[in-house]
């Protein structure tokens, strides 16, 4: 892993990850070209006959008598407008006298070991400075005195490189930033299939691809949070790349507001890739002095399929962007009061909970909505966070120590960012919402949006929840947010800032995690917005475990949790076994196949447990137990999508987790519908030593045998002699334990099939 740099013709730099090369340049016009990204190549003297120039009567050209040099034709780094490229740019930038042109010029740049902090935003990180390698390019328009710092950070053996920009004005006068994405790159041919994250409330980040076509495409929110409708992810693959071979390239971006993924296939066939914040409705001033630093992205190559490419982003995002206490502590069984009881508890009726819980297993409990102010349904009282006295009369701490005698934690839930027009708080600061004074307020599940862009607001939020938590003992927060911003405007920014307002609130956001975590360092945060409308990386930084979705029905819960897993690991995907019928859909599943579900993710319950029957609490034991048994392996191994629930009818997921030694395995089938007299099956499991041999269900098979010929499932969960009810009928599921197993050399070659004992 290494960047090198040559010094001639012009400046040229060569980022080597552990599998891929990324090359760029100085232009002959002195601003910031690309060569090439992909596929690791050795490091040469000169990389400048990667550019390609091809004079064309029709271009529009840089250089007098040079027919040859035109931008329109030129892979580029960090696109500009107006000059000689009809692309979309990188950045814009309007000039004190209107025009928006800028020529930024190569300057000089910075090699070191390490990587640096963001101002205010989340981020990747090194614990040792040996673990990266940054590059920091400087770039300058002579005449308006703006400078761009592009930052290049390569992790050390892996193939995760972060980009980032920072705008500075080193001029006298003011600058008006109308787009600053993160990232731009131009990639050599548009022979792609892009892959993304999209979906709405209670279906959030299924699977969607299709081929590249001319012109733009793009994913985006404008709705103030990354949102359940696309996440702020897009992947480029090769056609015919699978899980687990062929080409593909990930960009993600770390942030939790609106941004931008863009795609552009230009007539040469380049295809243009960008990602950053939204510039719809954004635009930033830069007096003489400021900075403006944008969000990080995260390019992760894989030319081992898109596997591989999770793979990168599940050990990253676990444990360098997660951080604090819980980054790699086991995470608590939790038991959430939500779709047990909604609005309608007292204290007994919270404390039987925990106490029925308690008995089999769960560590956690965690009070949900309604706990606050008058809160009696979702029409009061958000923005009042002390306590409802009317269901707990007795007051926080003493419910606290009653949780925490029956031998449980206890964890609290807030909707910080919001307000109710039915409460103290907006009665006293009428002012403190998002809104365009004069015009209506829109409403979303009668609440508005508190303007965290107002550092006031902030600190008030901070007071209150630094009370509330600091009254007692406290171990877990699950951070609520539940609805997108409309009429966005804030009282105190000045009318030409007005437009700063949607990412000035993430900033609040981010800021007031930021203080809370450095109040609290010992709770647990976990994020959460209807569900997962802001499961984004950003979130990530300040809480490691997010609430993926309102959907807890298993069935769905295949597509959400095997959609997140492109990105995201399992140590950060809240998944609860629910009540049935569910409470969504409606659908009847087992208690079993919920928990085969559950078990992949950030496990847990939200149903009265105190109403099932003594076998099914029984069962619930015995799941807890499992879970505590293979947390760390869940959490920490290596997770393979095996059989995918987009493909073909979608009756059919599987999945696994392999440890990292290869040692020990879950491996987990799924299946929809029962079908009659159906096909024989065998799963091919993935990521096992092809030496090693393992056992499952009694039996020893080689790990080259369960990889390439693959395990049998059993009679397609039809037949009498299955043991468990989980896997017959419909909404059937199996999961398998494998342990490698030390035998006797040729053991396999000398025995047909044998039954090992223990
Ligand atoms: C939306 C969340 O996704 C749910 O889990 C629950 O906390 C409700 N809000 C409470 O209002």
């Amino acid at each position: 892993m290494a960047i090198y740099y040559n010094s001639s013709p012009t400046p040229q730099f060569h980022i080597q990850g552990k599998d891929f090369s990324y090359i760029l340049h100085v232009l002959p016009n002195g601003q910031l070209g690309h060569l090439y990204y992909g596929r690791k190549i050795r490091h040469q003297k000169n990389f400048s006959h990667l550019m390609r120039q091809v004079p064309r009567a029709t271009l529009s050209c840089v250089t007098e008598g040079d027919l040859a040099f035109s931008l329109e034709t030129t892979q580029q780094e960090f696109p500009s407008y107006g000059t000689t490229d009809y692309r979309e740019p990188a950045f814009q930038v309007v000039h004190e006298t209107g025009h928006r042109i800028s020529e930024l010029i190569y300057v000089s740049h910075d090699l070191f070991k390490g990587k640096s902090k963001l101002d205010g935003l989340p981020a990747t990180y090194v614990e040792d400075e040996t673990e990266a390698t940054t590059l920091k390019i400087t770039l300058r328009d002579e005449q308006s005195g703006l400078e761009t710092i592009l930052s290049y950070s390569v992790f050390e053996q892996t193939n995760a490189l972060s980009r980032q920009v920072k705008y500075c004005n080193t001029g006298q006068g003011r600058l008006e930033l109308t787009r600053a994405l993160s990232m731009s790159v131009d990639l050599d041919d548009a022979d792609y299939e892009l892959l993304q994250l999209s979906g709405a409330w209670a279906r959030e980040r299924h699977l969607e691809q299709h081929h590249l076509r001319p012109g733009i495409q793009s994913i985006s929110s404008t709705r103030g949070t990354s949102s359940s409708q696309h996440n702020p992810f897009l992947a480029l693959k090769r056609p015919g790349t699978t899980e687990h071979s062929g080409e593909v390239f990930g960009f993600s971006l770390i942030y939790s507001g609106n941004f931008l993924g863009q795609i552009e296939v230009d007539h040469f066939n380049t295809t243009r890739v960008q990602l950053g914040i939204h510039p719809f409705d954004f635009k930033w001033i830069l007096d003489a002095t400021e900075q403006f630093e944008t969000p990080e992205v995260i390019l992760v190559y894989s030319n081992q399929g898109i596997n591989e490419m999770s793979e990168t982003y599940h050990r990253l995002y676990r444990t360098r962007l997660a951080r604090g206490v819980w980054r790699d502590r086991e995470r608590p069984t939790l038991i959430n009061n939500w779709e047990a009881t909604y609005f309608d508890f007292d204290e007994d009726k919270i404390v039987t909970i925990a106490q029925t819980a308690q008995k089999l297993g769960v560590e956690l409990f965690v009070l949900d909505d309604g706990w606050f102010g008058q809160r009696e349904d979702d029409t009061t009282s958000l923005g009042d966070w002390y306590i409802n006295e009317k269901k707990l009369p007795n007051g926080m701490p003493h419910l606290v120590n009653r949780i925490r005698q029956t031998g449980l934690s206890f964890g609290l839930w807030f909707e910080p960012e919001m307000v109710s027009k039915k409460s103290r708080l907006f009665q006293e600061h009428p002012d403190w919402i998002i809104e365009v004074p004069g015009y209506h307020h829109s409403h979303g599940r009668h609440q508005y949006v508190l303007d965290f862009s107002r550092e006031e607001v902030v600190d008030h939020l901070f007071e209150q929840m630094t009370t509330i938590l600091g009254s007692a003992d406290i171990s877990y927060v699950k951070w609520d947010m539940n609805r997108y911003m409309t009429e966005i405007g804030s009282a105190t920014l000045p009318y030409e800032r007005q437009q700063e307002v949607a990412h000035r609130y993430i900033l609040g956001v981010y800021a007031l995690y930021e203080r809370l975590i450095e109040a609290f360092p010992a709770i647990l945060f976990e994020s959460c917005a209807s569900g997962g409308a802001r499961f984004d990386p950003g979130m990530l930084y300040y809480a490691p475990q997010a609430w993926a979705s309102d959907d807890t029905d298993a069935v769905e819960r295949l597509k959400i949790q095997y959609g997140t897993s492109i990105v995201y690991p399992l140590s950060s995907i809240g998944a609860h076994v629910s009540a049935v019928p569910n409470h969504q859909v409606h659908r009847h599943t087992s208690l079993a196949t919920r928990a085969n579900v559950a078990f992949f993710g950030t496990f847990g319950y939200e149903l009265d447990i105190t109403r099932l029957s003594f076998e099914e609490q029984e069962e619930i034991k015995q799941q807890i137990h499992f879970f505590k048994k293979h947390r760390k392996l869940l959490h920490t191994g290596i997770f393979k999508r095996l059989v995918s629930p987009f493909d073909g009818d979608g009756n059919e997921t599987a999945w696994s987790v392999i440890s990292g030694n290869k040692e020990e395995a879950l491996i987990a089938h799924y299946q929809v519908l029962a079908r009659p007299n159906p096909r024989l099956k065998r799963l091919k499991l993935s990521g096992l030593d092809p030496e090693k041999n393992y056992r499952v269900n009694g039996n020893v098979y080689s790990g080259d045998e369960l990889m390439y010929i693959g395990l049998s499932l059993p009679e397609p969960y039809t037949g009498a002699d299955l043991q468990q009810k989980s896997q017959q009928g419909d909404f059937s599921s199996i999961l398998y334990h494998l342990v490698a197993v030390r035998i006797e050399q040729n053991y396999l070659e000398k025995t047909s099939f044998t039954k090992v004992v223990n």
